[in-house]
């Protein structure tokens, strides 16, 4: 319990230091990955009781299952994310990126978008070190809900309308090229904990440490490969990749290096050649040497390097297996699902209720 209370503090004050301080911080706490690793290690992260225990699957899913419900739903969410994508397809990115978040932590509940939860706890998920600053795409779940519950309130969760957004941006940005079969059926939760976002991987985290978050979620490590794909998009800030510049191609490191400008916060493109296109084009940077984190760069390693050559070679081959690994995410189930369907999708429907 002390650990666990001067843990939290040395998150709070290296948070709160900015940047420059993260990076100097080299202590590793309970957020394995998010902080570069540590010779203290063993004192701030005793980890003795094992890797968690899976996630059942998902069950009670359908497919259509809004096509009685509520018709227009899914059209609704639709048009919604284009409109987004539209304006600045980085939103499409982010909200491919919430749904990831959304699903690791608790199931696919919507637990990522409260603020206001059942026990009142505002250190929700949303302040969690992965989550804070960096989450996008929250108004274009706002604005369907809002559209939704005009045509049928109390019908369409919120957890849904975060996994359709997800398959719809994938459409979107990947030109039609990736259609996600997405049940829906999915509840919402009542609770949120920043500090539960330490499920996550992290942009320092090792091939094991990366398979080991998978694998508590019940998702394989080529599916782990598989999803790391959608870092084909979207943008990521120079604080998580910045000590491994002298490890990158060096005409790619000497670009970075340039915009980051040493500003940990400076956000840049995670796909240097189609940035803004949901392709296979990850795994051909992961084999240059041109992509940002750690946790990218060691899937070029003797555990994973068949599947990245395979995804960067076969046309087509990755898009299928991102459609069935971003199914098979949304399946993700937690402890306390079922709970309700939030007539808001930031707070919980009555407040310390049960
Ligand atoms: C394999 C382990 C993963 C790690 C360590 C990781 C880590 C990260 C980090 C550090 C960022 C940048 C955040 C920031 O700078 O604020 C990021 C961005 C992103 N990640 Fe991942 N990620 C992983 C897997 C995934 C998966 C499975 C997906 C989705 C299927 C995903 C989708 C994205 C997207 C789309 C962005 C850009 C978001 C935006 O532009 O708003 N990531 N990731």
């Amino acid at each position: 319990m002390a650990t666990n209370k001067l843990a939290a503090l040395v998150v709070l004050v290296a948070f709160l230091a900015g940047p420059a301080a993260c990076e100097g911080i080299n202590i590793c706490l309970n957020f394995n990955g998010w902080l570069k690793p540590s010779i203290l290690d063993p004192l701030f992260c005793p980890r003795g009781s094992g890797p968690p225990v899976p996630s059942p699957s998902g069950s009670g899913l359908s497919y259509g299952y809004y096509n009685t419900r509520c018709p227009t739903a899914e059209k609704i969410i639709k048009d919604a994310v284009k409109k987004a994508v539209d304006e600045n397809p980085g939103i499409g990115a982010g909200l491919i990126r919430l749904f990831f978040h959304d699903c690791f932590v608790r199931g696919c509940d919507a637990s990522v978008l409260l603020n206001t939860t059942n026990s009142q706890n505002s250190d929700t998920e949303r302040e969690g070190l992965p989550n804070k600053d960096s989450l996008r795409g929250f108004e274009v779940i706002d604005e369907a809900k809002t559209a939704i519950e005009a045509a049928c309130n109390n019908t369409v969760s919120c957890a849904d309308i975060v996994a359709f957004a997800a398959r719809d941006a994938s459409y979107f940005l990947s030109n039609g090229s990736i259609n996600i079969r997405m049940p829906g059926g999915r509840y919402d939760g009542r609770e949120s904990f920043a500090n539960e976002t330490d499920q996550l991987p992290g942009p320092f985290s090792n091939v094991a440490q990366l398979q080991a978050s998978f694998a508590a979620k019940g998702l394989t490590s080529d599916e782990m490969v598989t999803l790391s794909g959608a870092h084909t998009i979207g943008r990521a800030r120079c604080m998580f990749f910045s000590s491994r510049f002298s490890e990158m191609d060096p005409a790619y490191a000497a670009k970075l290096r340039a915009q980051c400008n040493g500003n940990g916060n400076t956000n840049v493109n995670q796909d240097d050649v189609t940035s803004n296109v949901l392709d296979k084009q990850y795994y051909q940077n992961v084999l240059d040497n041109k992509v940002l984190f750690a946790s990218d760069a060691v899937l070029n390693s003797t555990v994973t390097r068949a599947q990245v050559t395979e995804n960067a070679d076969k046309a087509g081959e990755w898009e299928r297996k991102f459609e069935k690994a971003m199914e098979k995410m949304g399946k993700i189930k937690g402890d306390q699902q079922g709970l309700e369907i939030r007539k808001v999708c930031w707070r919980v429907n009555n407040v310390g209720l049960y």
